[in-house]
């Protein structure tokens, strides 16, 4: 049962699990929860945490809208090419601004050794999918279970690749969609329109309509957990980057539309991240604006210095 606890900036922490209370309790006390509530403000004024605050924000005691960027490697990297790349992300992340979240969501053959190159760090471990079933006979496919067992914090639900590859439906992720949150995953939830889509100036439909038949099925604690990522599929692996303005268009579409369902407290606490030809030479433009939170990055994550060059866009 969620409990809300007051504290100098209270927008900033919600839905705090009670088991988490104690703990915030004891953060009030020693006046550690005001460096949290800081970090919550808009990105122009946060300050840099230590790494101990990082550790302790990564573990989600308290809960915020967080700047975050995640690398989608999809199928990408061998596995010693996989942990390469995890380990030269370690080496750099204390030049990576401390309120930002860095994700890598590597194939499921990696997450083990990409897992250990990451342990210790700020650095959260995310899959790319989960099974619609919670086990059994299902040939080939991993489960929500599986992946928390082995670290993993998120998961990437409804990729348009795997809406357009392989037949995912909004039924299908409704069933993932609890699946994670059962097993603790945050799903990092994706949606956003096909060119064709755009050209007919059916966007906003579009993308309202992946929202509303997926996350309006949550309750607002499990939506407080979802992570939204919006990827206008015509950007995607193209180079041709969404403007900042027609990524803020929809950004804003998005949290609004959160809004009307959960209300506007879990909306504003939502990170809402632009996915598509995101680089290191456009991500400050776009991390500029006010309702995108971050990136899901797919080409520009398999090469190290560029992940952080976006990282340290902000
Ligand atoms: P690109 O950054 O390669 O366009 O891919 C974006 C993406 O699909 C991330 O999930």
């Amino acid at each position: 049962m969620p409990v809300t606890i007051g504290i100098p900036v209270p927008t900033t922490v919600n839905h705090v699990p009670e088991r988490d209370a104690k703990v915030i309790k004891i953060l009030l006390d020693t006046k550690i929860i005001t460096i949290f509530a800081a970090a919550g403000r808009k990105r122009a004024d946060s300050p840099r945490l230590s790494r101990m605050e990082r550790n302790l924000l990564t573990h989600n005691i308290i809960q915020m809208r967080r700047k975050i960027v995640a690398g989608n490697w999809k199928m990408n990297t061998t596995v010693p090419e996989g942990r390469e790349l995890a380990e030269a992300l370690v080496a750099e992340l204390p030049n990576v601004p401390a309120d930002v979240q860095l994700i890598i969501a590597p194939p499921f053959t990696h997450l083990c050794s990409a897992g250990k190159a990451i342990e210790g760090s700020a650095i959260a471990l995310s899959a790319q999918n989960c099974a619609d079933q919670a086990k059994g006979a299902y040939t080939g496919e991993v489960s929500a279970a599986m992946l928390k067992s082995i670290g993993c914090g998120y998961v990437i639900l409804g990729h348009s690749e795997r809406r357009q590859y392989y037949g995912e439906t909004s039924a299908t992720l409704n069933a993932k969609m609890a699946l994670a949150l059962e097993n603790g995953l945050k799903p990092i939830y994706c949606i956003g329109e096909k060119l064709e889509e755009r050209e007919a100036g059916r966007h906003f439909d579009v993308v309202k309509a992946q929202i509303e038949e997926v996350l309006y099925t949550l309750t607002p604690e499990q939506m407080s957990q979802v992570v939204v990522a919006y990827e206008p599929v015509w950007a995607i692996g193209t180079g041709k980057t969404a403007t900042s303005e027609q990524a803020q268009e929809i950004h804003a579409f998005v949290r609004k539309t959160i809004a009307a369902k959960f209300g506007q407290q879990i909306a504003d606490d939502c990170s809402i991240l632009y996915g598509g030809s995101c680089k290191p030479s456009n991500a400050r433009e776009l991390f500029a604006r006010a309702d995108i939170d971050g990136g899901l990055i797919g080409g520009a994550a398999l090469k190290a210095a560029d992940f952080i060059a976006i990282a340290q866009s902000y």
